[in-house]
């Protein structure tokens, strides 16, 4: 590779609130590039054990090479929402920390023909795990013009989802869009002048953005992802989550606020739908984000947002005896 694969992300936010010790089992379950995963396990030390999970087998391959040489190491191939089975497969039922580092990595975006970037003209693609059956051509080809608004409204937050679905159903009836390079031009072509040009990010890359999120079923994951996530950690455990969209934000807020025991259902419900329950202490009171250096050494850690939170013990345990000075 002559691209780093990944450049980690809040590095030392990670480690402070994830605390990994000596001898503790910790799962990196977006293992990527393994940096994140090298910074814990230098910490974990030769007793500790780190497992990392990863859908996509070119970055299962890139970790194993950086940190295959670690007694403690184990890579898994699966997706984050399978975590309390791919666990009990290693009959691990409980982990002292879980991070999760959300969406796709640079070696995603810098290779052209995994398709998730417009900067090359490639197939469109933008699956992860590429066991998988449905591409982002797939969806451009079948979904109705609604379904296309939807996805690209509600996952890209794009103003112009209904002006770019319609083009899109346009366009694919004269010719299948089945390139990067087309879906950006058609993007382009579907936008009013004004929102052309002059803008900080290109314009298709909303549209780019809603698909891989539609493609990997990101939401639906996370949200299985951070229950069995829950589920896993043992008492006093920590699970540390990065997020780079406000949609994946939102869900990790709400989901760590009902876990330590508060509603977050709509206001005007008639009664409480949300079943908060008291499993954690969310430790971020609000979001930990990069700083302007880091930013301006690693332009995509920008959007980043960290959220953390500690397992509680169990009701009726006074947890760990406080040490005698
Ligand atoms: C931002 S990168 C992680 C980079 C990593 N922290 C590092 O330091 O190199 C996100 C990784 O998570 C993986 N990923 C995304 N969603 C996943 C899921 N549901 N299950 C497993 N892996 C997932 C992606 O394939 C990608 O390699």
């Amino acid at each position: 590779l002559t691209e780093p694969f990944h450049q980690p992300v809040l590095l030392g936010p990670v480690l402070q609130f994830l605390r990994p010790r000596p001898g503790a089992v910790v799962v990196d379950a977006t293992l990527g590039g393994g940096g994140h995963a090298e910074a814990i396990l230098a910490e974990l030390g030769a007793g500790g054990r780190l497992i990392g999970i990863d859908q996509d087998e070119e970055a299962l391959e890139a970790a194993r090479q950086r940190l295959g040489w670690h007694p403690g190491f184990r890579a898994l191939a699966g997706s984050f929402a399978d975590l309390p089975e791919l666990l009990s497969g290693l009959g691990q039922s409980q982990v002292d920390g879980i991070l999760m580092d959300l969406g796709v990595s640079s070696h995603h975006l810098d290779t052209p023909e995994r398709g998730f970037s417009f900067r090359f003209d490639a197939p469109l693609d933008m699956r992860m795990d590429r066991s998988r059956p449905l591409r982002a051509e797939d969806l451009v080809a079948n979904l109705s013009e609604d379904e296309l608004k939807r996805i690209i409204r509600e996952y890209g937050e794009e103003r112009y989802a209904g002006r770019i679905a319609r083009r899109i159903v346009e366009e694919r009836r004269r010719r299948p869009i089945r390139t990067t390079g087309r879906l950006a031009e058609v993007v382009l072509a579907a936008l009013p002048p004004q929102a052309r040009h002059g803008q900080k990010i290109h314009p298709a890359t909303r549209t780019f953005q809603a698909l891989r999120m539609a493609v990997n079923q990101e939401l639906e994951a996370l949200q299985q992802g951070l229950e069995g996530a829950v589920a896993c950690l043992a008492p006093q455990g920590r699970l540390v989550v990065i997020s780079y969209h406000s949609l994946e934000d939102r869900l990790v807020k709400q989901t760590m606020r009902r876990y330590s025991g508060q509603c977050v259902c709509p206001p005007g419900l008639p009664a409480c739908r949300c079943q908060p329950r008291s499993l954690l202490k969310v430790l971020t009171r609000k979001p930990i984000q990069p700083d302007e250096t880091e930013i301006a050494v690693n332009p995509r850690a920008r959007s980043a947002r960290l959220r953390a939170a500690e397992k509680l013990p169990p009701p009726g345990d006074p947890g760990p005896v406080p040490e005698v000075p």
